[in-house]
């Protein structure tokens, strides 16, 4: 990248940063004063549905006994019990990475809760080195999530764990 070039705003990343820069604050006032991990999920889950362009679906998944279990979410029913190692959500969980899928269709065992769903992204949810579940986030656009999206949400995710005692 030229020096010119690094100088000019990118179209594509600065509003997204604007708008996580938003919406971290929101979650902020949202969250505060509460620990409950049910009540603080719920309300996330609810302020990136409405606020964030072309989600589907936007929900966590706890870890429970093992394996991952629906938490709050926002969208169509879901599935209730995802194996660790299992579709995106389960590969994120053992491999405590987060994970964007541009093509949902070819990524083998991808478990397709709302046929809508073309694209995901995943967020692992660390307090303190213990895995506690995973945030996803489903679009029915392909490739809509990328790097800014994942620091983004990243961002966000550390604002809920912070909350948690
Ligand atoms: N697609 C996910 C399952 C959860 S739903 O998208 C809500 C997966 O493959 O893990």
């Amino acid at each position: 990248m030229s020096i010119l070039s690094s100088q000019i705003p990118d179209k594509q990343i600065e509003p997204k940063l604007e708008l996580y820069d938003q919406l971290a604050s929101q979650l902020s006032s949202l969250l505060a004063g509460e620990s409950d991990l049910i009540a603080n999920a719920a309300n996330f889950s609810s302020l990136i549905f409405h606020s964030l362009p072309d989600l589907n679906w936007a929900g966590f998944y706890f870890a429970r006994d093992g394996e991952l279990v629906l938490g709050p979410f926002q969208g169509k029913p879901a599935c209730v019990r995802i194996r660790i190692g299992q579709g995106v959500c389960g590969t994120a969980a053992a491999k405590c990475a987060t994970t964007i899928v541009q093509n949902v269709h070819e990524f083998p065992g991808h478990i397709a809760c709302d046929s809508a769903s073309n694209s995901e992204i995943v967020i692992p949810l660390i307090k303190n080195e213990e895995f506690l579940g995973v945030l996803d986030l489903d679009s029915a656009v392909l490739a809509r999530f990328d790097e800014a999206d994942a620091e983004g949400l990243k961002r966000l995710v550390a604002i809920l764990i912070a909350t948690l005692t």
